[in-house]
């Protein structure tokens, strides 16, 4: 019988741990899709983000090898996911050296995993090594350990930082060289004998990076006190090329969420991309699969809008998962970013219905095994879908029809311009009224031919928060106008109240007002639910202890943009350039708190005394407000 898939996911996950597991290494698990140790990033884009303090120096409490699978998101490249191999969504197999192994074994283990393992044939297997620079020297010994396995000095390209230099994720952090492996996922043409990284057949599967630097928030790259290995392994594409697909969304990883995509609107998947028989046809007992092999065929814009459908709405339940809401900020905008753009292309596919809880519920079946916290917020998840599609469903036909309107318009004014740019008003009222994210309308900007400006949008959108804010602003100021002792714990002990109540209830929780006596605390925030007691008391126990903690209060300046950066929590309603006073409350490294606030506060939080909370009731829908004494 001809056996149609190689291998699947599972059996692929499966044989790398074991495969690390025979070379001494423990398997951790995914960690959350939201970074504990990297305040520099909004999600985890890679199995190494757990491993940050690791990687710089501190002990594991599970030794120096480790390896596992780990879920990430990747928005960066957002506007490719419609191609056959980028997604928001991926997991990635990896391995790590934490100060023990290094070029040489981990060169070697991926070598011996893809050929032996994996029964790779080496003729459509390729290199590259990082090249060098002012600061690093080219990578020889790499060069060497390959040429020892045996591979042409033709199969390695030897490339600069932009190719082979990795991280730090986020602005700072560990990083160094790095080799990757490349397979060969074409039928037509054999695999050349040199290998050209720009020819787009030769697919990235693997990296090995030499973790041997740390760069610093001055952009300085010190020596780590340790050597590590950092490797990563995209799960999707590898499965692909296994299964000699070069169409990731063929792959079960994606397809069941396709046919899903395709029964609501009742269009066809046509993918342009070939299969191709990895085996050769030698292998007997796994003889070649029938080709689907299509010459001419051009990526339709359906098949388009079902990838991006298929990869935002698997991301988007991962997200939603977390406990995470979609909102106008940070983890939130990207969340609502992702849902808004599936159901812009559902409506371009003809879905009439509300649409993708249906979507997520077939991700959450086909994941549940292996992320079983997607079946524990099955509810939370379509939940949430169904009301964001609803609220945007009820306006997305009319913006779409504001922005013919407003385009045709600048079409006929502007006639003798070459680049005709969509005004920033205009795209602030698609945002304001009709809900579209701004990356939204750039996008249908671009597919008519027009642009538009990030920086003016952000002007726009600055000057409305302001006119709108003035008010609360005021209010707010005047409830901090008394800087006795008293008022300037309580200020401190809503910061890290804020803190403990992102921990404990989840993400969506921001700061809708506080108001502060010499006696207590009144503190509103989102969150849509009453606090169960349990609750209450894990706010109040983590507050207290990191009190007794007696962390650090670090003022410091920072522009605007940088505070968003580092991810501090506050009304981002300053002018564009001004700098803002961000209080971070933290102790070797680890930061507890991060706020843009005014101040002024305590300088250690073991000047609170003890924090109890005395009520907690609903102030508005959606707001809960808590009332807190310091003891
Ligand atoms: N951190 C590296 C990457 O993401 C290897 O895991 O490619």
């Amino acid at each position: 019988m001809i056996k149609l898939v190689y291998m699947t996911a599972k059996e692929l996950r499966e044989k790398f741990l074991d495969f690390f597991v025979q070379k001494g290494h423990k398997i951790i698990p995914s960690a959350s899709l939201i970074p504990e140790h990297d305040p520099t990033v909004l999600f985890t884009t890679a199995g190494m983000h757990p491993l940050v303090p690791y990687l710089l120096g501190e002990k594991h409490p599970q030794g120096q090898r480790l390896t596992s699978v780990q879920k990430c998101i990747r928005t960066g490249d957002i506007d490719d996911v419609g191609d056959a191999v980028h997604h928001t969504f991926f997991e990635m197999l990896g391995n790590w050296s934490l100060g023990d192994y290094f070029k040489k074994e981990a060169i070697e283990w991926s070598f011996e995993f893809l050929t032996k393992e994996l029964k790779l044939s080496l003729d459509r297997l390729a290199f590259s090594v990082f090249i060098g620079n002012n600061d690093v020297s080219r990578d020889e010994e790499s060069m060497s350990i390959w040429k020892a396995l045996g591979i042409s000095e033709k199969r390695i390209a030897v490339l600069p930082e932009s190719d082979n230099w990795w991280g730090p994720a986020g602005q700072t952090g560990p990083c160094g060289p790095d080799t990757e492996m490349f397979y060969w996922s074409d039928d037509n043409d054999p695999a050349p004998e040199i290998f050209d990284p720009n020819d787009k057949r030769w697919v990235e599967i693997w990296n090995d990076v030499f973790m041997e630097y740390n760069k610093t928030v001055e952009a300085n790259f010190e020596p780590l006190k340790q050597k590590n290995v950092d490797t990563g392994m995209g799960l999707e594409r590898t499965v692909a090329v296994l299964n000699g697909l070069n169409d990731n969304y063929k792959t079960e990883l994606f397809w069941p969420i396709i046919e899903k995509i395709e029964e609501l609107s009742g269009k066809k998947y046509n993918s342009p991309h070939l299969s191709f028989n990895i085996r050769g046809g030698e292998d007997q007992e796994n003889p070649p699969q029938p080709s689907f092999k299509k010459e001419g065929v051009e990526l339709s814009d359906d098949t388009r809008a079902m990838r991006i459908i298929a990869d935002h709405i698997k991301a988007a339940t991962f997200i939603l998962a977390e406990g995470l809401e979609p909102s106008n900020v940070e983890r939130g905008y990207v969340l609502r970013r992702l849902i808004r753009r599936a159901v812009r292309y559902g409506k371009q596919l003809g879905i009439k219905d509300i649409f993708t809880f249906k979507v997520a519920q077939v991700v959450i079946e086909m994941y549940r095994d292996v992320y079983p916290e997607l079946l524990k917020s099955r509810e939370f998840i379509e939940e949430q879908l169904v009301r964001e599609e609803e609220k945007f469903a009820k306006t997305l036909e009319k913006g779409l029809k504001q922005f013919e309107m407003q385009i045709s318009k600048i079409k006929n004014q502007n006639d003798n311009l070459k680049l005709k740019i969509i005004p920033a008003e205009v795209v602030f009222d698609l945002y304001q009224t009709y809900g579209f994210p701004f990356e939204m309308t750039a996008e249908l900007a671009r597919e008519s031919g027009l642009e538009v400006k990030k920086e003016d949008f952000e002007e726009e959108l600055k000057k409305h928060q302001e006119l709108s804010r003035a008010g609360a602003e005021q209010k707010f100021k005047g409830g901090l106008a008394d800087n006795s002792e008293a008022t300037i714990k309580y200020h401190t002990a809503a910061h890290l109240m804020l803190a403990a109540l992102r921990q404990v209830l989840g993400e969506h929780v921001s700061q809708k007002g506080s108001n502060i006596t010499v006696e207590r605390l009144r503190f509103d925030f989102s969150h849509q639910e009453k606090m169960t007691p349990e609750q209450i008391k894990e706010v109040e126990n983590l507050v207290n202890q990191k009190i007794q903690e007696d962390l650090l209060v670090k003022m410091e300046e920072l522009g605007l943009e940088e505070a968003k950066e580092q991810g501090a929590m506050g009304v981002f309603n300053s002018k564009y350039g001004e700098k803002v006073k961000v209080y971070t409350i933290s102790e070797n490294g680890k930061i507890f708190s991060k706020e843009i606030c005014g101040g002024p506060h305590v300088e250690r939080t073991g000047r609170l005394g003890r924090f109890k909370i005395v009520k907690e009731e609903s102030a508005s829908a959606g707001t809960r407000r808590i009332k807190a004494i310091l003891e």
